[in-house]
Formats: structure tokens, C-alpha cells, sequence
């Protein structure tokens, strides 16, 4: 049995995860979901963006499923983030069939570390009119999104991928922190020498994700550059409807897209939940049932490449029907 937290959230939320359930009752696995509640609408209510309960359920249960929340999503997201302490930040960036793409072979991971740099959170307002914020790079944490990083390269070279992990830093502007951050990363890729390891500049990286993205299968870079990079690259492939993403830590895991409440769209029943199924099918290789997250992840590509979608990626379902395709698939396989 896996006890799974389900945190719908605000807005689209509401919409994106109930039709990913519909996908994950869909494998036939033995899940119990656990409904919890975090975001504006509880925060209006109770005072609390992230009650009590909900930080139990979700270090009680296996792993949590989260959809968005809305102007509390520092409150309640970076905060589990932080609760959990899942310190690898997963986002995979790949072209699927039926999607407008920048080119059809783009497929890597951006593994942004998830605890540290400059979202620590410690600002402060030195003089009047004159603020600061402090960037925390730590070895320890280095050591650990590095192996991670690594780690994920070198699965993926068992699925036929290069196996080599790319480093974005500002090592020449930001001499000591970055200077730390890619002097552990040398020393651990030296560990791992069935894996190539290189390094670019941020600013330079953010130009190769659109000029190059296939030459990347496993990139690694610190909480805030991960941050927009990763928006970036979700861009390239589709835009943030698509883009899923995993928080891991050694005792848990958090999956979530990348996208927020939407309000814009909220209610209306069209939103893309691919971002949230794509999620789900990270929580399910999390969860060891690589079996269902293959064909989950099949079911949603034959889904996309047959224009079966909701009208953001031009088709004409609604959340609910497109994500009934996918489990069609899934239960039919
Ligand atoms: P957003 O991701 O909610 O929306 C940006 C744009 O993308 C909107 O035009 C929206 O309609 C579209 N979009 C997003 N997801 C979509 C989907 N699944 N299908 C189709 N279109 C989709 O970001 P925005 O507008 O900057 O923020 C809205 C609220 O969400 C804010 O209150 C913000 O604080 C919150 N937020 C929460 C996050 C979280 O809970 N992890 C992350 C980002 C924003
Ligand atoms: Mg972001």
C-alpha cells in the first residue's frame, strides 16, 4: 500500500490533481490518498497557509502530491520544501510528439538544490533605502545535490542516455561561494568516473538550453539560477502546462508542477494537467513502480502526439477528459 498526501491547494490545483488521481487509480496499484490542506482558501479560513495537520500527514505518508497554492505559495510550498527536507530539486525538460518544441531531441534533468543559496531567506535592511541578502553555499550541501546529480546520470546511462552531469555556476563573479560549488563538484564527479562532468556559466548556460538543449542529459545548479533556468528550459518544450517537477530528500519526496494557482484560468476546467501527471509518474519511480510510471508516461505521450489535449496546447478537452484518455490507455494496456 502507498499511503500518498494529496494537497490540492488553490485554484487550478483543485482541477490538476483530482484528474491526475483518476490517472494514478487508473495503474490498479494499491494507493491510500490522504487529503490535506495548505494554501490561500485555509490561510482565509483558519489563519494558517500551512496547518498543523497537513505537515504531519505529509511526513507520515510515503510521499506527498502537491498542486499549487496561490500569494501564500512561499508560506506553504518552500516551507514543506524546507519541513521535508528534500534538498535535490528535480525538473525534467523533454520534447514529446504533438508539442510545439525548439527541437523534437531535447531530453535532460535540472537538478537544482533545493536548501540553500540565496532562497535561505536571511535579508535584511542594513541602512534605510539599503538592503542585503545573504547567499549560503555549504559544502555539506554541495556534496549532496552533487552525488545526486551523478547518482541520476548514472541511471539514466542504463536507459542509453551519455551519462554526464553539467555544472552552471558564476564561480569568476561569485568567487567564494560558486568557487566552492564547483570546486566539490570536481571533487565528487572524481568519484564517479564512468560519468563525464563539465561546467559552464550560468549566463552562458541559459544561452545553450536554447541554442543546444540536446547536447544536456543531467544539469546541476544552485537554488536560484535552478529556479530560472528551469522556467526557461520548460519554455522550450512546451511551456509550463508540461513541466513537472520532484522534491527528494533520504526520507521523503514531494511532487508538484511547476506551475502555480493559475487564477486566470482557474474554474474553468482548462487547465493542462500534464505538468501534474508527469509529476505523478516521478512520485511512481520514487515509489519503486517503475512499471506504472512507463506506462503511464507512454499513455500521456500517445495522448499529446494525438492532439488529445486541453485548448492551451490547442486541442479541445477539458482537464478532466483529457486526463480520462490517459487512464483509458493506462487501464487498457
Ligand atoms: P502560474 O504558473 O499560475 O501561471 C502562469 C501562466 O501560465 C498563466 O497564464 C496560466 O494560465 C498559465 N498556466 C499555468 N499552469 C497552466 C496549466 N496547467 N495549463 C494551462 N495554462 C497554465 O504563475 P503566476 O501567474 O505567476 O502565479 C499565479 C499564482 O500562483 C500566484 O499567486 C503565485 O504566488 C502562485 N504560484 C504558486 C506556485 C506553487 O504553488 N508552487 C508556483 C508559482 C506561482
Ligand atoms: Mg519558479
Amino acid at each position: 500500500m502507498h499511503k500518498i498526501c494529496v494537497i490540492e491547494g488553490d485554484g487550478i490545483g483543485k482541477e490538476v490533481v483530482p484528474a491526475t488521481i483518476q490517472v494514478l487509480e487508473a495503474t490498479g496499484l494499491p494507493f491510500e490518498f490522504v487529503y490535506a490542506e495548505a494554501g490561500d482558501e485555509v490561510y482565509k479560513r483558519t489563519g494558517k497557509a500551512l496547518p498543523e495537520e497537513t505537515i504531519e500527514t505529509a511526513l507520515d505518508c510515503d510521499a506527498v502530491l502537491f498542486g499549487a497554492a496561490g500569494e501564500t505559495a512561499a508560506d506553504v510550498i518552500v516551507k514543506l520544501r524546507h519541513i521535508l527536507d528534500t534538498y535535490a530539486n528535480i525538473r525534467p525538460v523533454k520534447a514529446y510528439k504533438g508539442v510545439k518544441c525548439l527541437r523534437p531531441d531535447i531530453d535532460y534533468v535540472i537538478v537544482r538544490e533545493n536548501t540553500e543559496g540565496l532562497y535561505k531567506g536571511i535579508e535584511a535592511e542594513i541602512d534605510e533605502g539599503i538592503t542585503i541578502a545573504t547567499r549560503v553555499i555549504t559544502e555539506k550541501a554541495c556534496e549532496r545535490i552533487f552525488r545526486f546529480a551523478f547518482n541520476l546520470a548514472r541511471e539514466r546511462k542504463k536507459m542509453g542516455k551519455e551519462g554526464k552531469v553539467t555544472c552552471a555556476h558564476k564561480a569568476n563573479v561569485l568567487k567564494l561561494t560558486d568557487g566552492l560549488f564547483k570546486k566539490i563538484f570536481y571533487k565528487v564527479a572524481e568519484e564517479y568516473d564512468d560519468i563525464k562532468a563539465e561546467d559552464y556559466y550560468i549566463d552562458a548556460m541559459n544561452m545553450y538550453i536554447i541554442t543546444k538543449p540536446q547536447v544536456f542529459d543531467v544539469v546541476v545548479t544552485s537554488n536560484l539560477f535552478g529556479d530560472i533556468l528551469s522556467d526557461g528550459a520548460a519554455g522550450t518544450v512546451g511551456g509550463l502546462g508540461l513541466a513537472p517537477s520532484a522534491n527528494i530528500g533520504d526520507e521523503h519526496g514531494l511532487f508538484e508542477p511547476v506551475h502555480g494557482s493559475a487564477p486566470d484560468i482557474a474554474g474553468k476546467k482548462i487547465a493542462n494537467p500534464t505538468a501534474t501527471i508527469l509529476s505523478a509518474v516521478l512520485m511512481l519511480r520514487y515509489l519503486g513502480e517503475y512499471e506504472a510510471a512507463d506506462k503511464v508516461e507512454k499513455a500521456l505521450e500517445e495522448v499529446l502526439a494525438l492532439g488529445l489535449t486541453t485548448p492551451d496546447l490547442g486541442g479541445n478537452l477539458n482537464t478532466f477528459e483529457m486526463a480520462e484518455e490517459v487512464a483509458k490507455r493506462v487501464r487498457e494496456e
